[in-house]
């Protein structure tokens, strides 16, 4: 029986390995992590993460293949082929601080493997990494090897958050990258047997271990890149008078292009997308290509340009100044189907508002008070930790936002309302009571254009939808962004 041991029992971990047990019943699969809490959740019936249909799949699995245990070097020594999912964290500090990936984590998961491996191993990349990592862990197993063989692949990761199993069951393509030479070889056809149990075979692509790492922080590059240049067009077409999702849909219908991914948003977020570009930008200087890394670095500042436009439009509208205001925030989560808050432009608009003092009321429903509060207080890049290594958080009463536990409480005597991730129940919201409840005049800033922003301003809303033509009360307050 092949048997299979994953580092990191994260949103990739996880979800990757019970996808593996499910459809590979002949492997067993153990799941390890450092963290005794997160193996203590994958083993209750309150799983670490939010997924649809996760927790089927886990259940399917759990205590037949599939194992999640904190005894970490055990599994590691028993394995044939040891996936690495672990924290890929920027740097905060040193060389490369705010852009260089940190791989104190990959490197302390290879030097384990080589001090407690007794047999060959494949040990598979499948935290992203920057391009050249494979070489490096190379290293750091052949010299502790003891004689072991190790071969290193990497098979990154492409799955969304919110359709993780959709992805994983039914991959657009899974990448492998190994070495040219014969041991090479032979460990690219050991993966490659595990995933074509289920993933026909010319969606399993094969390529050199540098190309596999470069494609997967190209391809969120890429991903990034559409995001920002629809939300580049959404602030163009606020000036303009042009209707954003008229122009998306205009767009899309050219097959070069395609209707994916073409959505106006507050900005993107989530664990990946800023983290690899930075990557990317930072391995481009490194190679002298500056024009190139500043073209990346791009895509980044119109992120973050899309959030502050965001505030800076709450603001100006309410007369230019939220202090004292109470706002309500609707959605935390970076986006729906997710309980993930990493890098959520939820974190910069709140932060904004509370700059300039308003009185936020939260509520999301996958993302718990306990949370919203470590999000609101930690530093730039520090949520990319193994949890027990995260700064704790501050006491309750330090914090001047508060979590409502409906949509209902939380815009209670608010004088705006600000939709920041596009759940499905925040469509079905019954407006007329909300417009009842609040203060007036009462404001909605839809950052995900789910509302039907003509019915509201009916109902008598003063409303912002992103990248939509603006009602008179905007123009009359317009936002600048310094
Ligand atoms: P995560 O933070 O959810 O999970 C990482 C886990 O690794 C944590 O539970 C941590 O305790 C554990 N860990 C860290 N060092 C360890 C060690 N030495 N031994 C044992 N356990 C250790 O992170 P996530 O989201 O699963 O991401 C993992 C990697 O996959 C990152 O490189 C990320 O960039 C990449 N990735 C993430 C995707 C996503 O959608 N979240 C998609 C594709 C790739």
């Amino acid at each position: 029986m092949v048997k299979i041991c994953c580092i990191g029992a994260g949103y990739v971990g996880g979800p990757t390995m019970a996808v593996i047990a499910l459809k590979c019943p002949s492997v067993e699969v153990a799941v390890v992590d450092i963290s005794e809490a997160r193996i203590k959740a994958w083993n209750s019936d309150q799983l670490p993460i939010y997924e649809p249909g996760l927790e089927e799949v886990v259940k399917q699995c759990r205590g037949k293949n599939l194992f999640f245990s904190s005894s970490v070097e055990k599994h590691v020594s028993e394995a044939d082929i040891i996936f690495v999912s672990v924290n890929t964290p920027t740097k905060t500090r040193g060389l490369g601080a705010g852009k260089a990936a940190d791989l104190t984590y990959w490197e302390s998961a290879a030097r384990m493997i080589a001090d407690v491996s007794k047999s060959d191993k494949i040990v598979v990349e499948k935290s992203t990494v920057p391009v050249k990592t494979a070489e490096a862990i190379e290293k750091i197993l052949t010299h502790n090897s003891k004689g072991i063989s190790f071969q290193i692949l990497s098979n990154p990761e492409f799955l969304a958050e919110g359709t993780a199993i959709q992805d994983l069951l039914s991959p657009d393509r899974v990448l492998i990258g190994g070495r040219e030479t014969p041991g090479g070889s032979k460990a690219i056809k050991a993966l490659k047997d595990v995933y074509a149990q289920w993933v026909p075979e010319d969606r399993i692509i094969t390529a050199n271990l540098w190309s596999a790492e470069l494609s997967k922080l190209a391809a969120n590059a890429f991903l990034a890149q559409r995001i920002s240049s629809v939300n580049a067009m959404s602030a163009l077409c606020e000036a303009t008078g042009a209707d954003v999702s008229q122009v998306s849909h205009a767009i899309g219908k050219d097959t070069r292009i395609g209707p994916k991914f073409l959505n106006s948003s507050v900005g993107f977020g989530g664990s990946c997308f800023q983290k690899d570009i930075l990557n990317l930008v930072y391995i481009c200087e490194c190679n002298g290509l500056i024009e190139v890394a500043n073209y990346w670095k791009q895509v980044v500042k119109v992120n973050d340009y899309q959030k502050s436009r965001f505030v800076n439009r709450v603001v100006s509208s309410m007369f230019n100044t939220v202090s004292g205001k109470k706002i309500a925030i609707l959605g935390f989560a970076f986006k729906k189907d997710t309980g993930d808050t990493r890098e959520t432009p939820a974190i910069d608009v709140c932060k904004g508002l509370l700059g300039d003092k308003a009185k936020l009321s939260i509520y999301d429903p996958q993302v718990t008070k306990d949370q919203i509060e470590r999000d609101l207080s930690m530093s730039k890049f520090e949520w990319d930790h193994p949890v027990q290594l995260q700064p704790t958080v501050p006491a309750a009463g330090d914090l001047i936002w508060d979590v409502s536990a409906d949509a209902y409480e939380a815009v209670k005597d608010a004088h705006g309302l600000c939709i920041l991730t596009e759940w499905d129940e925040f469509r079905k919201l019954d407006y007329q009571k909300i417009f009842n409840s609040m203060q007036k005049p009462a404001f909605v800033f839809d950052g995900r254009n789910v509302v039907d922003a003509a019915k509201l301003r009916e109902i008598g809303f003063i409303v912002y939808a992103i990248g939509k033509p603006l009602d008179p009360w905007l123009k009359d307050m317009p936002a600048v962004v310094a």
